[in-house]
């Protein structure tokens, strides 16, 4: 093929240069099948060295590049619109030993997030960030997307586990950070601007982590409740009553019966009801009693059933965490993730499915999500057509209850065009001149979080 092709096998080895339509399509589709584009290549550098020298090729050429983590993304932000160039960093596997007196550990982009929790646990240390998609998703893409998950009520998001970046400029110059300072107050963090900058900034390649202790003992409560004012009195309850909270969860009804036939689950109670809580505790010793006795005096309590062992704990999370994959084997959802104040919570649960049906009247809205930050995933199933008016219609009920339109999926291509209705029009402009100072070329992932 061309030039630059072959300035990239040099670089990387003619094996880890993929042209092949079959080869490439696994990286230019997106996780729910809704984004796809076609890469001019995949290009798969093994280190910090190799980025640089291919984002330096493909500076020189003028061509931009899309880069990707695990491809776990849910807004299109890791696919190509159409001719870049894709890096994929999924050999950038390096993983440092475990600085147990810091409590910090260096790892490479392309460590999955379950590879790093089997790195830490054996010494009393864990990962403050834990999802669904462990198993797939890299810390280089969680840190770039500032992805958030079960545990956020906790420990924050990414961006509060990071606490130093390595990362390739635009113009292929390395930016490297990793002693991990617990004070640093010497001028701008690079780390934290880079973290959620979606891909924008720079590509980057290591990250340091802070841990945190390793808590063995687990009790997780599912909470049947009356509805959305219900869960939010249960999550109230466990804030004040329970230190030892790790997880708060919400799923509705439509929710639970899509899980339970694509699972073959069996029903967590003999009654059904409108909603549903996760509660999860995590200490060094048993916090079961705690939980049983904070439940026990909270009235929104319609049942619950708790479980602390490995098996039981796992059964619980199912009915939460297989949301996911349900949805997507009854088609390819329209994936919305938003967050509002808390006091808007269930006025937004009773509007949404009015403001779908309004833009799409046969889609069906699947509800669920991270109760302790107000953040919903509204999956919508059968839009169709009526894709984009969904959006639409759903992100302006967002942003009327002062809410955000992306609360941890980020905002890639999917949502660009909404992005003011969440940041105003001088931060929309402040982060264009830092994406023009830092990439003045545009050259990495064009058209994610900024629309072109
Ligand atoms: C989750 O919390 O399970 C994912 O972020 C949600 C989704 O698939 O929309
Ligand atoms: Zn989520």
């Amino acid at each position: 093929m061309s030039d630059l092709e072959d300035i990239l096998r040099g670089v990387v080895g003619d094996r880890h240069v993929l042209v092949d339509g079959d080869l490439k399509a696994q990286y230019e589709t997106d996780w729910t099948r809704r984004f796809t584009g076609q890469a001019r290549c995949v290009v798969r550098p093994a280190n910090t060295a190799e980025v640089a020298a291919v984002v330096r090729a493909c500076a020189d050429a003028g061509v931009a590049l899309t880069v990707q983590g695990g491809n776990t993304g849910l807004v299109g932000g890791g696919v190509p619109a159409g001719g870049e160039v894709l890096l994929s960093l999924g050999r950038l596997t390096s993983l440092d030993e475990v600085d147990v007196l810091e409590a910090q550990v260096t790892v490479g982009a392309g460590v999955t997030l379950e590879r790093l929790q089997q790195h830490a646990r054996p010494h009393g240390l864990d990962v403050g960030v834990d999802l669904a998609a462990r198993s797939a998703a890299t810390i280089g893409g969680l840190v770039a997307t500032n992805a958030g998950g079960i545990r956020v009520v906790r420990y924050g998001s990414m961006r509060e586990q990071v606490t130093g970046i390595e990362a390739v400029l635009a113009d292929g110059s390395v930016v490297s950070r990793l002693v991990g300072l617990a004070k640093d107050n010497t001028g701008y963090d690079l780390a934290q601007l880079l973290a959620g900058s979606e891909g924008t900034l720079a590509i980057v390649t290591k990250v340091r982590l802070r841990l945190v202790p390793l808590l063995p003992a687990r009790a997780v409560a599912l909470v049947a409740v009356d509805g959305v004012p219900g869960a939010l009195d249960v999550l109230a309850a466990a804030r004040a009553g329970l230190p030892a909270l790790a997880a708060a969860e919400l799923f509705l009804a439509e929710g639970l019966e899509l899980v339970r036939t694509h699972g073959n689950l069996a029903a967590p109670f003999t009654e059904p009801h409108p909603a549903y809580v996760v509660l999860e505790c995590a200490a060094r010793t048993d916090p079961t009693d705690d939980l049983l006795e904070v439940l026990g005096e909270c009235e929104s309590v319609r049942d619950a059933t708790v479980a602390s062992d490995v098996t039981g704990v796992a059964k619980l999370w199912a009915y939460r965490e297989t949301h996911t994959e349900a949805i997507s084997a009854a088609g390819v959802p329209v994936k919305l993730d938003v967050s509002v104040p808390l006091r808007e919570l269930a006025g937004l649960v009773a509007d949404l499915p009015g403001a779908v049906a309004g833009a799409a009247p046969a889609a069906r809205p699947i509800i669920f999500g991270h109760l302790g930050e107000g953040n919903l995933h509204v999956n919508v199933l059968g839009a169709g057509d009526q894709a984009e008016d969904v959006t639409d219609a759903v992100l302006r009920l967002v942003a009327s209850r002062r809410g955000s339109i992306s609360s941890e999926h980020g905002v890639g291509r999917a949502k660009a065009r909404w992005l003011p209705l969440s940041r105003s029009e001088s931060e929309v402009a402040a982060m264009r001149r830092i994406k023009a100072a830092l990439d003045p070329a545009g050259l990495l992932n064009p058209g994610v979080l900024l629309s072109e």
